[in-house]
């Protein structure tokens, strides 16, 4: 039967997509719902809580409630990929050092690498959290010795548990963000020249932790809706010596598809059922553009998951604060974090353990979700005005990057070439495969803070799109209906 609050959510629904609350209108306030409604307060708070939930709507600071804007439905989307399946050493990740330079050169626009302009982060408070941690002068001079700083540890402890998740502060070992818990993981569970099975197109970090470890990409197919084909992946777990499998199943960078679910079970399950351990990435876990936090595999019952995450797009990349949640592997990655550099730096440390038990980060987390879907949207609206026919736009979910697939003919390394002799930053597609993959597309960071300076940016890059293409009738954007 309907409660109430669901009822009142679906007919709020209804007058949304009806039009008469467009994106961006403020939604009557909850007293003034509940006095129109003949509702309990309570009710009407449910109600939008669970519109929420379902990204119809954001809650803005002391303000209220918005309606969000929706993604695109008229712009296509890039198909699953379609990498050939078969063990690879790494190759071609020597530009990436020159794009990630990029984010520190002053006057670059800075569409390339998936670092927030600290605009979208809580500078203030993380000053306020530092110096405090600073006047803990005796503890500060000490090394924090693997796992880490147990205050920090029993908050993450917590907020796992929240998200649905559960760990003892104990199993957590704290590192320099989210690539050491990665490479911590991947040295774990494996041996120079084995095979690691990856999501294609995938974050070029973890091409660089393989290829810096001597380990085989194995590059399996990937849907920008739902991630890993989990048919790919059986198929070629019956063919390859896989030792480990890395994922990104919620808001993966650069594709932002959240995977469903189901597919997270069947996925635990598959590896399980050959002893393949999963190394799971969560980095953007926590910035999903619907209000509903998404389930992580780790939190599966029986599953070998080597959990990652860090603050790195939530509250400072700067910081360098991640960890990892091995499970069974616990022992071995904490020797592993003490070879590698033997602690994480202890004012970050507390700093980060001082904010999120001071509560605000929960609050923090939905104003800058709904920031980054803000970005989002504005950038692929961009886009679509400035880039040609036949552009091809990712949906994210979540997060703030978006994959897009230009004509053919495009050489998306020499346009992010060309790109920096204007002093714009693009990241190109074949660095984010371990063969080279992807040579007409390029991924663009939205979560830059917006000017005049982006749109002329875009426009010129779709410029110099448009001057590398055969000449083209100057008509509309490729459409999903066009697609179909
Ligand atoms: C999917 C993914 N994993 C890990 C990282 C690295 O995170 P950190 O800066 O915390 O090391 C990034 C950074 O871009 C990323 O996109």
């Amino acid at each position: 039967m309907a409660t109430l609050y669901s009822s009142l959510a679906r007919e709020i629904v209804e007058r949304i997509e009806q039009g008469l609350y467009r994106p961006g209108d403020r939604m009557p306030g909850v007293r003034i719902l509940s006095a129109q409604r003949g509702v309990s307060i309570a009710t009407a708070v449910a109600a939008y809580r669970r519109l929420e939930d379902d990204g119809y709507i954001e809650a803005r600071q002391r303000s209220g409630f918005y309606v969000r804007a929706r993604p695109h439905p008229r712009v296509a989307e890039p198909e699953a990929s379609a990498p050939r399946v078969r063990p690879s050493p790494v190759t071609g990740q020597e530009l990436v050092l020159q794009l990630v330079k990029a984010t520190n050169t002053p006057g670059i626009i800075q569409l390339g690498a998936a670092v927030p302009d600290p605009s979208y982060l809580p500078t203030r408070a993380i000053e306020r959290a530092l110096s405090r941690a600073a006047r803990q002068r005796l503890r500060i001079m000490a090394y924090e010795f693997p796992p880490g700083a147990p205050e920090l540890r029993r908050q993450i402890a917590r907020r796992m548990a929240e998200i649905g998740c559960p760990v003892d502060p104990d199993e957590v070992v704290i590192t320099n963000g989210c690539q050491e818990a990665l490479i911590l993981a991947l040295r774990a569970v494996t041996q120079p020249g084995d095979v690691v099975a990856i999501e294609s197109p995938t974050f070029y970090g973890m091409l660089q932790a393989l290829d810096s470890l001597g380990l085989e990409a194995l590059e399996i197919p990937t849907h920008p809706r739902t991630g890993l084909s989990l048919e790919a992946l059986g198929l070629a777990l019956e063919r390859w010596p896989v030792k480990a499998c890395v994922a990104v199943p919620n808001y993966s960078n650069p594709l932002g598809y959240c995977m469903p679910d189901e597919h997270k079970r069947r996925l635990v399950a598959l590896l399980k059922a050959r002893g393949i351990p999963l190394i799971e990435d969560d980095v953007y876990g926590d910035l999903g553009f619907a209000q509903r936090r998404p389930s992580v595999c780790r939190a599966i019952p029986g599953a070998d998951v080597l959990y990652c995450a860090s603050f790195s797009k939530t509250l400072s990349s700067g910081l360098r604060i991640g960890w990892i949640a091995p499970g069974r592997h616990l022992e071995r990655v904490e020797y592993l974090k003490y070879v590698n550099n033997l602690a994480t730096a202890t004012v970050p440390q507390l700093a980060i353990a001082d904010l999120l038990e001071s509560g605000g980060y929960e609050r923090f987390l939905r104003q800058v979700r709904g920031d980054y879907a803000r970005a989002v949207t504005r950038m692929v609206d961009a886009v679509t005005r400035h880039f040609p026919e036949g552009t091809k736009i990712t949906q994210p979910e979540g997060g703030f990057v978006i994959w897009i697939e230009l004509p053919k003919d495009i050489d998306s390394f020499e346009l992010a070439r060309r790109a920096l002799t204007e002093k714009i930053s693009i990241a190109p597609g074949p660095i984010f495969s371990a063969t080279q993959k992807y040579r007409n597309y390029i991924r663009i960071s939205c979560a830059c803070a917006w000017d005049t300076r982006i749109e002329t940016a875009l426009a010129a890059l779709g410029r110099m799109i448009r001057q590398e293409t055969a000449p083209v009738p100057e008509s509309r954007m490729t459409t999903r209906r066009d697609a179909d």
